[in-house]
């Protein structure tokens, strides 16, 4: 197991191929996708195919989404991670947790340590995020993490805030 960041509750673990169910499962838990424009994988082989072509070559850079696990009993809870969105040549952070673990500030703790990779380990010296403008929550987690609102604008055809964060050693 190639885990890549640890916080006091988690671990962050690279994907693999033999994740396909988990993500599919995950992405077709009611209200997951309420605010992204994404279709839910309708099987095991689809959730595989995304995995071979879009998340997986993101480990290459280093970057990429990571799968999260509590310390506790391993259970696999969704994903956090980095991502190079190819349109807007920027690294974007983003995130997805089952709902059953909403509310117990998982997503804060994932995010802000993943924040904190990216600008120390990876250099990076800007992170973007978005959240549809109804995504409360969302937002509510990109702010706590210190990321601050530059705005609203569309992005893949749907309304967000747009949050950026610069490391301090610009
Ligand atoms: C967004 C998401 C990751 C949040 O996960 P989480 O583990 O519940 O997040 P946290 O517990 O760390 O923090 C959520 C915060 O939002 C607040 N919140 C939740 N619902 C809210 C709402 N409807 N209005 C305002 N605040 C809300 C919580 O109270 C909490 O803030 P607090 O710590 O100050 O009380 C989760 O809802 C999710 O996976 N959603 C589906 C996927 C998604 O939308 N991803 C983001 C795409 S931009």
């Amino acid at each position: 197991m190639n885990i890549v960041i640890q916080t006091p509750r988690l671990y962050l673990r690279q994907f693999t191929e033999a994740d396909a169910a988990i993500m599919r499962q995950l992405n077709n838990e009611p209200g997951v996708l309420q605010y992204i424009p994404e279709q839910a994988p309708a099987s095991d082989e689809e959730a595989l195919q995304i995995l071979i072509n879009i998340l997986l070559p993101q480990y290459q850079q280093k970057l990429g989404r990571l799968a999260v696990h509590l310390k506790e009993n391993d259970a696999f809870i969704g994903w956090c991670g980095l991502k190079w969105l190819k349109e807007s040549d920027t690294i974007d952070l983003g995130y997805r947790f089952t709902p059953a673990t909403w509310g117990n500030g998982y997503a804060t703790e994932a995010a802000a340590a993943t924040l904190t990779y990216g600008h120390g380990e990876l250099q990076l010296k800007k992170i973007v995020a978005h959240a549809h403008i109804d995504n409360l929550a969302s937002q509510k987690v990109l702010e706590k993490i210190g990321m601050q609102c530059i705005g609203e604008g569309m992005d893949s055809g749907m309304p967000v805030k747009g949050y950026v964060s610069f490391s301090n050693n610009l």
